[in-house]
């Protein structure tokens, strides 16, 4: 055990050498716009709220109902007694926003990704092992997933439908089931994949596509229903643009019977509790009416890209409420996540693994909360950033 530890230490070490170590921040948020660290008063640019929702009354309201009427857990899983009769009303708003047959409620993101994809990859039941066409920038939760399942990813060059194209087409005489991954929009470039394409692509290869659409459920599409048409099953995330907690996956009711009977992370884990899927609820039902808040994150995203531009800073792909200001090395990011907060806002430097080595950067995400007043602010800080940056070659 002694030996353990000193080894965790020397890779802590090793990590901080590299300016990659992780901390944990203190955060007191009592407000969708701003966050509390130290003492300090923070513009926060940095969260997936981009609806706003959390402090939103409708939100709470429900959760504190259902808490009282429910309890505030679900008392097991749902094969066992968790399944409380709150989730088939819930499953129906989610597949009916998501245009499938059916839809799952799982606890989070991170295990609906993680359970899904081993259940799907499972050879005993495809009689073979699966080939996976994969995104080389999708999330960890599906790497995971694959990993799980034991599956090598085929990885195609990111959000290249093309490069997919010719990978599928490679492997065309190749028997073995194929399914494709992707992200609709990536979390941490904020650019959309081709969505279409790779729907052909899909259909012409008789593959099964596979979309997380956590960053654009609520947030973007009609009626905020995400980017992901033309998927087979959609996983994503009430977590970010619905202001709560959980995940679901919408897809076939054969699909998600079969889920039922083998994601371990559904079978083994507890049903989400009564106030989570109050939020949910809540959150699902003021979807169809927040296109003025749709519309407003939009604009301050674009009006920051095109600013961002001008100032000479790489703000890579991104079409969306995600803007990454690239740096490049995991110090410039550091510095310049340091020089925003002393200007008073919060946005968090992202370095590798989380994104490929040399291009650490600040992700910045706007929310339906922020006004046009602290987007000029936050352009004006990242003016003052820039300039004693280049000075001094950090930036
Ligand atoms: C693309 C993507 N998928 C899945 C997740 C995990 O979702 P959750 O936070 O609900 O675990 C995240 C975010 O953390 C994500 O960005």
């Amino acid at each position: 055990m002694a030996g353990s530890e000193s080894r965790y230490q020397t890779f802590l070490d090793a990590l901080e050498q590299d300016r990659l170590l992780r901390t944990l921040s203190d955060v007191a948020a009592r407000h969708a716009r701003t966050l509390d660290v130290a003492g300090q008063v923070y513009v926060n640019f940095a969260g997936n709220d981009y609806l706003a929702l959390r402090f939103h009354g409708a939100l709470i309201g429900r959760a504190r109902d259902w808490a009282q009427a429910y309890g505030t857990g679900s008392g097991a899983s749902r094969l066992v007694t968790g399944n409380l009769d709150l989730f088939a009303q819930i499953e129906t708003k989610v597949a009916t926003l998501k245009n499938k047959p059916g839809a799952l409620l799982m606890a989070s993101g991170f295990q609906a990704n993680a359970g899904v994809l081993q259940a799907l990859f499972e050879k005993r039941v495809l009689g073979d092992a699966p080939l996976v066409f994969a995104d080389r920038l999708n999330h960890a939760s599906m790497h995971f997933g694959c990993q799980a399942a034991g599956v090598r990813q085929i990885r195609y060059r990111h959000a290249d439908a093309a490069h997919l194209d010719k990978l599928l087409t490679q492997y065309r005489p190749d028997g073995r089931p194929k399914f494709i991954l992707t992200e609709s929009v990536f979390s941490m470039d904020g650019d959309v994949a081709p969505m279409s394409e790779i729907a052909s692509l899909a259909r012409a290869h008789d593959a099964m596509l596979i979309v997380d659409d956590a960053h654009a459920t609520g947030i973007l599409g009609p009626g905020g229903c995400g980017l992901s048409e033309g998927a087979d099953l959609i996983v994503g995330t009430f977590s970010k643009a619905l202001g709560s907690f959980g995940a679901y996956v919408a897809c076939s009711e054969t699909v998600r019977d079969y889920l039922i009977n083998r994601c371990s992370s559904f079978v083994y884990s507890t049903a989400l509790p009564p106030p989570v899927l109050g939020a949910v609820d809540a959150a699902l039902d003021l979807l169809p009416n927040l296109d003025e808040d749709r519309a407003h994150v939009a604009n301050l995203a674009l009006a920051f890209r095109d600013e961002a531009a001008s100032l000479g800073l790489d703000t890579g792909a991104s079409s969306t409420q995600i803007v990454p200001i690239i740096a490049g090395a995991a110090d410039a990011a550091l510095d310049l996540s340091a020089r925003l907060r002393q200007a008073g806002f919060w946005a968090t430097p992202i370095r590798p693994p989380t994104i490929r080595e040399g291009t650490a950067r600040v992700r910045i995400a706007f929310t339906a909360a922020h006004t046009v007043r602290e987007l000029e602010n936050l352009l004006d800080a990242l003016r003052g950033a820039i300039v004693p940056a280049a000075k001094t070659g950090t930036a």
